[in-house]
């Protein structure tokens, strides 16, 4: 057995061979993983007795749940209402223009990944982002290459 099988029969040991157990069971490959890799999607498929098909539509239905491989620090950037209208598209040309990415792209040193997504429930303080799990809120031009400064160095 692989260890990322290993891994997945564990998984489905701990939660259950269930359709509701699919999500937990995905999430703990992305954790060890960082992202789904096909071969993990036909495993879990395997594993649990479902449809591969539906393990694909279940990972790309979610937008926090990669099907392809991930930088080190995955930023994910506020696209919704508050956040727009508050800046976030000057933010976004900030970290694409320092990263030298576009959104959905990676570095080429496998650094970071460059993400939008919805609402991160954080529009009080827009515009808002995620770096891994971690929130960066209030968001400007200036304050984003500082945050970026600091990860360039980890
Ligand atoms: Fe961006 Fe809610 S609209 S955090």
């Amino acid at each position: 057995m692989s260890p990322i099988q290993i891994l997945i029969k564990e998984l489905a040991d701990k939660y259950g061979r269930q359709r509701e157990s699919l999500l937990p069971v995905m999430q703990g490959v992305i954790e060890r993983e960082n992202y789904l890799s096909e071969y993990s999607m036909v495993e879990i498929a395997r594993e649990m007795d479902l449809p591969a098909a539906e393990v694909y539509g279940t990972a790309t239905f979610y937008s926090f749940m990669e099907v392809k491989p991930m930088g080190r620090f995955v930023l994910r950037i506020c696209k919704t209402i508050t956040c727009s209208m508050k800046g976030k598209n000057q933010v976004l040309f900030a970290i694409q223009d320092m990263l030298k990415i576009k959104v959905g792209e990676t570095s080429a040193d496998g650094r970071f990944t460059l993400l939008q997504t919805n609402c991160l429930g954080l529009c009080h303080k827009a515009p808002a982002m995620l770096i891994n799990h971690t929130p960066f809120t209030n968001l400007t031009p200036e304050k984003v290459r500082d945050i970026l400064s600091e990860y360039m160095k980890k």
